[in-house]
């Protein structure tokens, strides 16, 4: 018996990757969205395999214009009705806004915030209509803070983070649950593409992507609006309310340096 069908942008990799494990483990069947379609295909070969899930690949480039309504679109002539929709798909660049070419820039805010936003509109309509389902959205602890050496990547967290709680407490009483994932550095291609494995932050330690879809899901699962992944996260956070700005500013372009 399915518990409906989740929508799960960024499942060629990381933690998205593992968000589609623990859905289809907890019984949703699946959409499946990212650019590379061969991870996409392997994924769902072994999660109907696994526990039978129907998995709907959609390889799609969401920086494209029109991307989000092209696919829910798609979406909607299938008649698949998308109970949940997940927006982990996401990337960062390090590097101060003089340095890092004005495209890449606006391609993240694009995906990380342009996107995230279609797609939870486009299918928050269904969803309130029939009462069930939800969204889950992947901020991260660098929503909490301005993010000097990487400032439009913790700006536009700040931006999933704020629509995010605002969507949670505007859905109460409807039967949706709305939830923001922040995790901490997490080992995944993020690293890599973002150039923050070679940041102090990094250095200091990161999660697995298994343990924070995990915390993930569990959260969203129980109605939690903000789903902190980790204990040196969470502490981290309490620090950051604690601190001046002045001082956050300091410390967070220090940890975006590059360790030695
Ligand atoms: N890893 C961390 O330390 C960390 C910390 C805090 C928050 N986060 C957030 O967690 C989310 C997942 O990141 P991750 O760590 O799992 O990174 P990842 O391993 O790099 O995975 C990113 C996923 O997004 C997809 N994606 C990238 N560009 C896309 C595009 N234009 N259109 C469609 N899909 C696209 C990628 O697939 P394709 O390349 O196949 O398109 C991949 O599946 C992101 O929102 C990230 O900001 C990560």
């Amino acid at each position: 018996m399915s518990r409906g069908t989740a929508l799960i942008t960024g499942t060629s990799a990381g933690i998205g990757h593992e968000l589609a494990r623990c859905f289809a483990a907890d019984g949703y069947h699946l959409v499946l969205v990212a650019r590379r379609s061969e991870a996409l295909e392997l994924l769902a070969t072994e999660l109907g395999t696994l526990h039978g899930t129907a998995v709907r690949v959609e390889p799609c480039d969401l920086i494209e214009p029109e991307a989000a309504q092209q696919l829910y679109d798609r979406l909607t002539q299938a008649n698949v009705a998308v109970d949940v929709v997940v927006n982990n798909a996401g990337f960062g660049a390090i590097g101060e806004v003089h340095e890092l070419p004005l495209e890449r820039q606006l391609d993240m805010l694009t995906l990380n915030v342009t996107a995230l936003t279609a797609l939870t509109r486009l299918f928050l309509s269904g969803m309130l209509e029939r009462r069930v389902g939800g969204v889950l959205n992947v901020a991260s602890t660098a929503g909490f803070q301005p993010g000097p050496r990487m400032a439009v990547y913790y700006a536009s967290k700040a931006y999933v983070l704020s629509f995010t709680e605002a969507l949670a407490e505007e859905t109460i009483g409807t039967g949706l649950r709305v939830s923001c994932l922040c995790p901490g550095p997490t080992k995944t291609e993020f690293g890599s593409v973002s150039g923050m494995d070679q940041s102090k932050l990094f250095r200091l330690g990161t999660m697995t992507a298994r343990d924070v879809a995990e915390i993930g899901y569990r959260g969203w699962s129980s109605g939690k609006v903000i789903v902190i992944a980790g204990f040196t996260n969470r502490l981290a956070v309490c620090a950051v309310r604690l601190l001046p700005r002045w001082a956050i500013r300091k410390i967070v372009k220090w940890l975006n340096r590059r360790a030695s």
